[in-house]
C-alpha cells in the first residue's frame, strides 16, 4: 500500500498557511498544521477536515519543547513528512530606535528560530526527495523603514535556505518564497484600509508553494519572488483552470 504524502504547515490556521493546507489537501496529501491560538486552530481543522486527513496541534514554533511534541505527534499519526512548509510568521512595524529587546527577540523567535527548531526536529522523518519551503518575504530581499526586525528575520531565512540546500544537496530540496503584499490579517493589521483587490491572495502563494513541492523544477536553495499574479499562478492555470 502506498502511503499518502504528508505536508506539515506551520501557522496553518489562517492566511497563507491555511490556503496552503487546502491546496495540499486538494492534491490528496495528509496535512498537519500548528498555531498558537487554540480557537482559531480548531476552526481551521474543522474546515480542512471536510477535505481529508488533518492533524492540528497547538504549538508555538519558537518554543523548543512544543515543537518537539508537535513533530512527534506528526510522526505517531503519519509516520513521515514529505513536505515541510515553514510559514508561521509575525510582523512588527516600528521605528528601530523604539523597538524593545523583547519585541526584537519575539520577531526573531518566530520568524527565524522557529524555522531552525521545526526543521531540526522534522528532518529525521523527512523522506528522500522531500521538500522544505521557507516563507520569507519581499522584505527579505530589500530593507524598509520601520521593518528592521522583520526584514532582518526574513533576510536570515534566505541565508538559512541557501546554506541548508547546499548541505542537503538534492536529497531534500529547500526553497524560500518571497511574496509581496498578500491579503491576510497580517497585512491589514499593519496597513489598514488597503484595497484587498490590489494585493496578492493567499491562494496565489499557496499555488506557488505547491508547484515548488510537486514539480521540484527550481534550483534547490533559490528564493522565489512573488510580486504579482503572473509570478504566482502558472501552476493554477496548468492544473486547476
Ligand atoms: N501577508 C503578507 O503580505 C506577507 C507578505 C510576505 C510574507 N508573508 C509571510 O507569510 C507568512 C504567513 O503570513 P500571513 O500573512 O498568512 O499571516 P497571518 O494571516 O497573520 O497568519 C499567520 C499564521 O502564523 C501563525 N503563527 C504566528 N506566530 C506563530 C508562532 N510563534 N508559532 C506558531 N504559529 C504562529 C498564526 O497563528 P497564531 O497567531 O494563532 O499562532 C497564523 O496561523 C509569514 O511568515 C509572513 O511573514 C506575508
Amino acid at each position: 500500500m502506498v502511503l499518502k504524502r504528508t505536508a506539515v504547515i506551520t501557522g496553518g490556521s489562517e492566511g497563507i498557511g491555511l490556503a496552503t493546507a487546502f491546496a495540499f489537501m486538494q492534491e490528496g496529501c495528509r496535512v498537519a498544521i500548528c498555531a498558537r491560538n487554540q480557537k482559531r486552530l480548531r476552526a481551521a481543522k474543522e474546515r480542512l477536515a471536510r477535505t481529508g486527513d488533518v492533524l492540528a496541534v497547538r504549538c508555538d514554533v519558537g518554543k523548543s519543547g512544543e515543537v518537539k511534541k508537535f513533530i512527534s505527534t506528526v510522526k505517531e499519526n503519519f509516520g513521515k513528512i514529505d513536505f515541510l512548509i515553514n510559514n508561521a510568521g509575525v510582523l512588527l512595524v516600528k521605528e528601530f530606535a523604539r523597538t524593545s529587546e523583547e519585541e526584537w527577540n519575539s520577531v526573531l523567535d518566530t520568524n527565524l528560530n522557529g524555522i531552525f527548531l521545526v526543521t531540526k526536529h522534522a528532518l529525521p522523518i523527512m523522506q528522500k526527495n522531500g521538500v522544505i519551503v521557507n516563507v520569507s518575504s519581499g522584505a527579505g530581499k530589500r530593507g524598509f523603514a520601520h521593518l528592521t526586525a522583520y526584514c532582518a528575520s526574513k533576510f536570515a531565512v534566505i541565508g538559512l535556505t541557501e546554506s541548508l540546500a547546499d548541505e542537503l544537496k538534492d536529497r531534500i530540496k529547500v526553497y524560500a518564497v518571497c511574496p509581496g503584499g498578500v491579503n491576510t490579517k497580517m497585512y491589514h493589521s499593519a496597513w489598514p484600509g488597503t484595497n484587498p483587490h490590489s494585493l496578492l491572495q493567499p491562494e496565489h502563494i499557496a499555488a506557488k508553494i505547491l508547484q515548488l513541492c510537486l514539480k521540484q523544477k527550481a534550483r534547490s536553495g533559490s528564493a522565489i519572488e512573488i510580486y504579482n499574479i503572473r509570478d504566482a499562478v502558472e501552476y493554477v492555470k496548468e492544473r486547476w483552470l
